[in-house]
């Protein structure tokens, strides 16, 4: 018994040891929390912050990140209409690799919906030659990173100076340090629906929009989660009634089993 006892407090030592660890492995501050509309049994994307941190991303993260999970169909899901999701893609150019015309030239053609952003650079290596690191992938950057909508809001929100080399201070990026450029300030972009653009409202925006592009199916799931919550409590209620009714005569004492002298 004693020794047991020893050993799980060696074990819970060892564990606590373990987790220490790989936290300072990560050395990053803990995410603020922000209260999002998409948390909770029935959170929903907000519509009208969606769309702009679609502006946000277009007019400013593009110009470094590529989006490769998203097209501009999927604009529906955040209330764009059909008509101004054509107009959208139109605005963009598409080179279609390995396709050129007689004088090898290569084709172009302008966006549709079924496009996506086209990504500023050619590959990895000159994004990475470009930046002084390589910018990510966003389509999944809320997904990919622990508490991620929280971790996004508060890296774009997080910049605490320069390092003597040119790179940033920013305490929630692992290690601390961080190759971009504080990406966001007061009216980078002008809204289109007159929201004021503060940092903090950008950030929350291009947040709530790359938390879509993340789980685009977030709403449906969450749906069905109540709809089959509701049908087990139905079904419950129903089983605890049936029960009841079945039980009833053996509760009164009668005698239910068929006697076998009739
Ligand atoms: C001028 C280029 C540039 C722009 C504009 C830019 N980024 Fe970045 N971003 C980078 C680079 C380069 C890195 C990699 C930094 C590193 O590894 O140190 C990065 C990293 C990130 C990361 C960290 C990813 C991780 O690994 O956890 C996030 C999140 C991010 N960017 C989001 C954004 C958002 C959102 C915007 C638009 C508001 C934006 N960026 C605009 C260049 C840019």
């Amino acid at each position: 018994m004693k020794n047991l006892k020893k050993l799980s407090i060696a074990a819970f030592a060892v564990a606590a040891a373990v987790t220490g660890a790989v936290y300072a492995a990560g050395d990053a501050k803990k995410p603020r929390q922000v209260d999002w509309s998409f948390n909770g049994p029935l959170g929903k994307y907000e519509r009208a912050s969606a769309q702009r941190g679609f502006q946000v991303f277009r007019e400013v993260c593009a110009a470094c990140h590529a989006l490769k999970y998203f097209k501009f169909r999927n604009l529906e899901d955040i209330g764009y209409p059909e008509a101004q999701i054509k107009a959208i893609a139109a605005e963009y150019t598409m080179s279609i690799p390995g396709e050129v015309d007689s004088s090898g030239d290569q084709i172009e053609r302008s966006g549709l919906p079924k496009d996506g952003i086209p990504w500023t650079f050619d590959n990895e290596e000159q994004a990475t030659a470009a930046n002084g690191a390589l910018p990510p992938d966003l389509s999944l950057i809320t997904k990919a990173r622990h508490d991620g909508a929280n971790y996004l809001y508060s890296l774009l929100t997080g910049y605490d100076g320069q390092t003597p080399d040119g790179k940033y201070k920013n305490p929630y990026f692992p290690g601390g340090v961080i190759t971009m450029a504080p990406p966001i300030m007061d009216d980078l972009v002008e809204y289109a629906d007159g929201t004021p653009a503060t940092a903090d409202q950008i950030a929350k925006d291009v947040t709530m929009f790359l938390a879509y592009v993340g789980e685009p199916g977030l709403e449906d799931h969450k749906k069905r989660g109540v709809l089959v919550i509701l049908f087990l409590l139905v079904m419950t209620i129903l089983s605890y009634f049936s029960m009841k009714k079945i039980w009833a005569p053996v509760k009164r004492g009668e005698d239910v089993m068929p006697s076998s002298e009739e």
